[in-house]
């Protein structure tokens, strides 16, 4: 399939019986399909053609904590005048991502509220608490409508214990949160030891919902080149069983709002979502592939499927297969490891 470059005929509009107003983060949301951060929600036009294919909300790219404290050093050194990173010479590590500096990211920010109609959510990317994250008060005064910090991190130090890790990052959270009064979503990598504790910790700091999970992308070897590269793949739909696991396990023990975002390309994924107790259901390698109309397809399917089984709400269906709501909650621990090694049968 391409990628679409024009807007649909005509907007998204919602035909069905069934009511799809979704609660996210405190937000009202006319459905739980979301935008999930990546190039396209970094660009009005694309953004406006998302909208318009009926998301409920979208999330900007984010601005990378090193990307804040490049721009305050240079404050710095040039005593107040910013003169851009040539002007020092090299001195100061750069990071290159799709948002430009600060100052265009307040830019993005003030002209997607403009533009659309539906909340927008900024994103900044961090993993340590210190002067940056002051950068989260002008994002609301942008008049970003919430938050999602995205603590991306590989534990590569082996003096620095996951305790230590996690303590850093709950800090960094309880920071954000006293800065800032809008909505506050935390999105997060699987790799910890006991996820569910660390979910009541960011939840206890001051998270208004979490977003699970960040995906993380592994470097590649070039054979011709011998040399170590990024190598970007999207996702697939085999990718959210995990976190369906999670999303499961999580909803009976936390109040905040749970997005899943990994492995959502199809509106199977978005009910499977629903049903394990997601708020809201992400997507990005979904609408990278097929562009902005992909949604519209994947909400029209959505309402078909829970229409069909004679539901009138999706409040009726979220998290009706969560770990508290089955019979046989083992299923998403581990004593379903057993089951599950005796379900294979080989094909022939
Ligand atoms: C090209 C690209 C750029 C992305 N940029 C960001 C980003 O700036 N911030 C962020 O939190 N996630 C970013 N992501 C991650 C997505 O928001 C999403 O969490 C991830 O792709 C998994 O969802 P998916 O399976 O729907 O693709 C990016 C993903 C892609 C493919």
């Amino acid at each position: 399939m391409s990628r679409d470059t024009d807007p649909p005929a005509l907007p998204w509009r919602h035909d069905g019986s069934i009511d799809l107003n979704t609660s996210y983060l405190g937000l009202e949301l006319r459905n739980p399909v979301v935008a999930s951060a990546s190039p396209l929600t970094g660009r009005i036009d694309d953004l406006v053609r998302i909208e318009h294919s009926g998301a409920g909300a979208v999330v900007l790219p984010s601005l990378f904590e090193e990307q804040i404290e490049q721009e305050a050093m240079l404050m710095d050194v040039m005593g107040g005048f910013d003169l851009g990173p040539e002007a020092i010479g090299g001195h100061v590590p750069q990071v290159e991502h799709l948002t430009g500096g600060p100052d265009q990211y307040l830019s993005l920010v003030e002209e997607a509220v403009e533009a659309l109609h539906i909340p927008v959510i900024a994103s900044l990317n961090g993993t340590t608490p210190g002067g940056w994250t002051s950068f989260a008060e002008l994002v609301q005064d942008a008049g970003a409508h919430a938050l999602e910090l995205n603590i991306y991190d590989v534990a590569a130090d082996p003096d620095v214990t996951g305790a230590e890790l996690e303590d850093q990052y709950v800090r960094l959270v309880s920071s954000v949160r006293s800065i800032v009064e809008i909505p506050l979503a935390v999105k997060l990598g699987p790799h910890f030891s006991s996820m569910a504790n660390l979910a009541r910790k960011f939840e206890d700091a001051g998270a208004d919902g979490l977003v699970l999970f960040n995906r993380f992308y592994q470097p590649d070897i070039d054979l011709d080149d011998l040399t170590v590269a990024p190598n970007l793949t999207l996702s697939n739909s085999g990718e959210l069983r995990f976190i369906l696991r999670w999303i499961a396990i999580l909803r009976g023990q936390l109040s905040c709002s749970l997005a899943a975002t990994t492995g959502v390309h199809t509106s199977e994924d978005v009910v499977k979502s629903l049903l394990a107790g997601a708020d809201v259901a992400m997507m990005t390698s979904a609408l990278l592939a097929n562009g902005p109309t992909h949604v519209q397809t994947v909400l029209d399917e959505t309402t078909i499927w829970f229409e069909s089984r004679g539901y009138e709400s999706l409040n009726q269906a979220r998290g009706s297969l969560s770990q508290r709501a089955v019979p046989n909650p083992s299923a998403f621990e581990r004593s379903n490891y057993a089951k599950t090694l005796a379900s294979y049968h080989p094909s022939r």
